[in-house]
């Protein structure tokens, strides 16, 4: 990638209400929540809190928008993808814009950001591609019918996305449900509502009809669950921990059987064998662990190396974490920036602590960096074993876990002994090694000699825990469309 635009450090915030029937709004109970700088632990801007009550304004508004005969449900298919098309054009346009908005309230550094605002970009593009080429089927039936299928759109669909990614979420969720003609309702994360709210005023700009597109941003026990309740919501899509999947899923089966999409965590493998390029192994085993400060669902942070190259591995590996930079995130020489928020903040520090107690070997970092905003140092340890916690648990920071094996089909059981699988990653050259890993593996993706590659034309989603149906590609289109079967007879004869 070139190197961006300089950014515009500390941007002004423009949008920080509620985002119902394209206008912006105070909360019905006129309370607000604070949006944190992750970097200092300030606060950036009182934010709207949408609660039970906006989210009845919003599904409201999505209905009507849904009506049959409303402007957006005779909207020619092909007019659908071209308002994505203009939407995607908006976010381009205001890239830097943008990204330095994602860098305040996410922390994330802006060369990344501004990576992200470009995969938005591109995943709406991909969508507004298929939004007049989702056809159903003509069905050779048995006796005199034409029988034919229309997949039509499911109706209003509550999106319910986290912080890691916050304008990359974005587009994932309303570029399938928008091209397929679905209205939506997205709460952005409490952490990261700010760029959420800009491209609210982009999609308004871009000619969506009144009520499309909602953003009702607020806290999850609250906003969120007053979606994933509601009875006049039709499907729930959410990316975020497997604790809440499980209470989304629940509330969905207790209301409405509304349809349930869910992206949630894991625990991936990423298997290095003695034949593999040994430097490109240590870096794509560290990028696994530390892009985007560890805070990655697919994050590869079991990290299984060959003894016979074990000692090798894990000294490059601690070489290559105490060279990460860490710090301003506007800064371009910073690889790193903070964690989102105390609480994550807490949550890492406190997983690193029962590695140290549990007898795993500290390789580098292993705490705190400075003394104000979210920073840790990235951490690396060896000599870990399956039953430790940090073998186990999702840590979702900048910490690797460094594990010996001695054969494949001991690793195989290893790398599936999680109750997650999104993702898995082998390294080696050996074409055999590398088939019989990707056949044998549980997991939603499996990268061979490489790490994150992620593209709006493939499937994203886990087996097991790690989540319930695809997103991206042609996979996702079937989330967000019901096949409706039509039978009609045919006469035998013309009379
Ligand atoms: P979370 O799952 O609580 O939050 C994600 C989204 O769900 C946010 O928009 C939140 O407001 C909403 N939410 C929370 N409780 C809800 C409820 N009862 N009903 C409906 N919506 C609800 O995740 P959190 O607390 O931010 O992070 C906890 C852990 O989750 C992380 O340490 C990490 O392990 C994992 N995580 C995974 C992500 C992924 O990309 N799969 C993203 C964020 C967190
Ligand atoms: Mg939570």
């Amino acid at each position: 990638m070139s190197k961006p635009p300089a950014p515009i450090v500390n941007p002004e915030v423009k949008y920080s209400q509620i985002f119902i029937n394209n206008e912006f709004v105070n909360s019905e109970s006129g309370k607000t929540f604070p949006t944190i700088n992750p970097c200092t632990g300030e606060k950036i801007c009182d934010v709207q809190e949408g609660d039970k009550a906006d989210v009845e304004l919003a599904v409201a508004a999505a209905q009507e928008a849904f009506k049959i005969g409303s402007m957006w449900r005779t909207l020619d298919a092909s007019r659908r993808g071209k308002l994505l098309h203009k939407l995607a054009d908006l976010i381009d346009r205001d890239r830097v814009y943008i990204a330095s908005l994602e860098t305040l309230d996410n922390g994330k550094p802006y060369q990344s950001a501004y990576g992200d605002i470009y995969f938005s970009s591109e995943v709406l593009r991909y969508y507004a591609g298929w939004a007049d080429k989702t056809t159903g089927k003509t069905i050779p039936v048995d006796g005199n019918f034409f029988c034919y299928t229309r997949h039509e759109p499911v109706g209003v669909c509550g999106q319910i996305i986290p912080w890691n990614y916050p304008m990359v979420m974005l587009a994932w969720k309303i570029g399938p449900a928008l091209a397929t003609g679905n209205v939506v309702i997205v709460k952005p994360a409490e952490q990261t509502p700010l760029t959420a709210l800009y491209a609210a005023a982009l999609i308004k700009e871009a000619g969506f009809p009144p009520g499309v597109v909602n953003i009702v941003p607020g806290y999850g026990p609250t906003a969120g669950a007053a979606i994933s309740s509601h009875a006049g919501i039709n499907k729930v899509a959410f990316t975020g921990s497997t604790e809440v999947g499980q209470i989304i899923m629940q509330a969905a089966g207790a209301t409405n059987l509304k349809r349930v999409t869910l992206e949630l965590g894991g625990k991936s493998p990423c298997v290095i064998f003695a034949d593999a390029d040994l430097d490109n192994a240590v870096e794509q085993a560290h990028e696994a662990c530390m892009t985007n400060m560890g805070q990655c669902c697919v994050a590869g942070t079991r990290t299984f190396v060959h003894e016979d190259i074990y000692d090798d591995f894990v000294k490059k590996s601690a070489e290559r974490a105490n060279k990460r930079t860490v710090g301003d995130p506007y800064d371009s020489k910073n690889e790193a920036g903070p964690q989102i928020d105390e609480e994550q903040f807490n949550k890492i520090l406190n997983l690193i602590e029962s590695g140290k107690e549990q007898g795993a070997c500290l390789q580098a970092g292993g705490g705190r960096l400075g003394d104000k905003g979210y920073f840790i140092k990235p951490t690396v340890f060896s000599d870990v074993t399956d039953e430790m916690r940090i073998a186990k648990e999702e840590i979702f920071g900048p910490v690797q876990q460094i594990f010996k094996f001695k054969d494949f089909s001991e690793v195989i059981q290893r790398a599936n002994s999680s109750t997650y699988g999104l993702g898995a990653a082998i390294f080696t050259n050996d074409i055999n090694k590398a088939l019989m890993f990707v056949q044998s593996v549980q997991a939603g993706t499996v990268w061979v000699n490489t790490y994150n590659n992620v593209f709006a034309q493939s499937p994203f989603g886990g087996f097991k825990m790690s989540g319930l149906g695809r997103e991206l590609g042609e996979y996702c289109l079937t989330n967000y469309t019901e096949v409706k079967n039509v039978v009609i007879k045919i006469p035998q004869k013309n009379s």
